[in-house]
């Protein structure tokens, strides 16, 4: 498997560049529109061919990359069945995975940051690695007071589905607002403060309702345009570089 994780440092969102060796063919796992042509770079210079783009959920701090991606090179849309958006060309669901080359991306329905939220599972040679999107973050996890999110309902995804995946399965997530790149099962089932495995739900559910966060500054802008697949007009993406800046915790 060929993998590089490229980063959009005004979101601090991770994209995922997954490629398999054998074809050649390769998805962007979470692509944001102003990182397009610096993510098709990394493309061409390994020599792969981009098949997919593929999204953990509708976003709500920036626009994704997929329909610009598709306009470039070809290649197909792929979403979570459950987003039920027209815009895609290919739909994954836990019954569906993706097929990338002869890489299989197995679908791990995770919803609670956003209702329909899809974490990625790719078994390799005996390794696992889970793409965890805002589900679950390095130390942290995604908000869950938007998009009909539900911390009852993130805390049942992350302990019945994350954690059930082996103690050294790879974490990527789709953010890190401190540039930390990787974390394993085993280290946020020790130490994630939010979700450690000594962590009841009712204190989860106490933590989620305390944290105070902002109004996400860009989700009446990216919501819609993402429910496009970020087919979204020029003045969209304007209109967030004026509006600036991150959006905590996914
Ligand atoms: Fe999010």
């Amino acid at each position: 498997m060929i993998f590089r994780q490229l980063v959009e440092p005004e979101s601090s969102t991770y994209t995922y560049l997954i490629g398999c060796e054998n074809t050649g063919k390769a998805v962007l796992l979470d692509p944001v529109i102003e990182t397009c042509d610096r993510d098709m770079e990394a493309v061409t210079a390994l020599g792969l061919t981009l098949s997919f783009t593929l999204d953990t959920h509708i976003h709500a701090d920036h626009i994704t990359g997929a329909c610009r991606l598709r306009s470039l090179t070809g290649c197909k849309v792929a979403y979570p069945a459950d987003d039920n958006l027209s815009c895609a060309d290919v739909e994954v669901s836990e019954e569906a995975p993706l097929s990338v080359g002869e890489l299989t991306i197995r679908a791990l329905f995770t919803p609670g940051h956003t209702d329909k939220h899809h974490s990625y599972v790719i078994e390799q040679g005996g390794h696992t690695q889970v793409f965890t999107g805002d589900a679950l973050l390095i130390d942290g996890c995604g908000r869950t007071d938007f998009q009909n999110g539900d911390s009852a309902t993130l805390y049942k995804s992350v302990r019945e589905k994350l954690f059930a995946l082996p103690e050294d399965t790879l974490v990527y997530p789709a953010h890190d607002y401190s540039g930390r790149r990787v974390s394993t099962i085993m280290q946020e089932r020790t130490r994630n403060p939010r979700l450690n495995d000594e962590i009841s739900l009712s204190e989860f559910q106490r933590i989620m309702a305390e944290l105070d966060l902002p109004y996400p500054k860009k989700i009446d802008v990216a919501v819609p345009a993402n429910s496009k697949c970020g087919d979204c007009v020029e003045e969209a993406v304007e209109h967030l570089h004026k509006i600036g800046g991150k959006s905590p915790q996914g």
